[in-house]
């Protein structure tokens, strides 16, 4: 596999809902790297599972995992709680965390050339995808806040959903993805913890902007 040399590369991780794709996606466009919101293609496979049950096996899953296009994460029905309670269970099955794996690993090492790095937000970006990262983040807001903003969010694509419901399956995938054997989501010590619960989009932006930028300015060569 190729891998940049002198690349700028940032792993965060995260629970639901806590405000780091917004985050990550801010300092993505503002260092040019290229972003990857690693959750999308565990949806995308938990989409697979949904829409072709009887076809749903490792042979299907890699295939579709080769041909797997970017656009094909923009997919609205991916961002659904179905989706999300869906990919937390396909989450722990390891063979199928090691083909993400490959994707993942190729994209954060190997962003195409005009980028000048490459941010991935996921569970176990710190410590497994990207473990040499320049900087690392675990993003997290307490869970009513992340319930809360997961409900305005469901709420456009779903007129029905009720803050109750969304509270609960928040409270599901917590505990699945902290207790799950392999690759659970957990914060390892030299990631710098992001608490956005009082804090607006800005004001998240800005200080993780600081802190990179503090580093930068001491290396500059990064
Ligand atoms: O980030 P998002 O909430 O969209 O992720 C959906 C699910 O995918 C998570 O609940 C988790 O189970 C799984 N996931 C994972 N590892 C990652 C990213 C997401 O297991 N790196």
């Amino acid at each position: 596999m190729i891998r940049r040399k002198n690349i700028l590369k940032i792993a965060i991780d995260s629970p639901a809902a806590a405000g780091a794709g917004t985050l990550a996606k801010a300092i993505s466009k503002h260092y040019n790297l290229f972003y990857l919101d690693t959750g999308k293609i565990y949806r995308f496979i938990a989409y697979l599972k949904i829409k072709f049950p009887k076809k749903f096996n490792n042979k299907f899953i890699k295939s579709k995992i080769k041909s797997l296009k970017m656009k094909d994460l923009t997919n609205k029905y991916l961002v659904t709680d179905e989706v999300g309670i869906e990919a937390s269970v396909i989450s722990k099955i390891k063979s199928i965390r090691k083909m993400v794996h490959t994707f993942q690993i190729n994209f954060a090492y190997n962003p195409p050339k005009k980028y000048k790095g490459s941010c991935l937000d996921g569970r176990d970006i710190t410590y497994k995808i990207v473990p040499d990262a320049d900087f690392k983040f675990y993003v997290t807001a307490n869970l009513n806040t992340r319930a809360l903003r997961r409900y305005k969010e469901l709420k456009e694509y779903k007129k029905n959903i009720s803050y109750k419901e969304v509270l609960k399956s928040i409270k599901k995938r917590d505990k699945s993805d902290l207790n799950r054997k392999i690759s659970p989501l957990k914060k390892t010590k030299d990631s710098l913890l992001i608490n956005t619960t009082n804090l607006n989009k800005r004001a998240c932006f800005l200080k993780i902007k600081k802190i990179i930028d503090r580093k930068i300015n001491i290396n500059g060569n990064l």
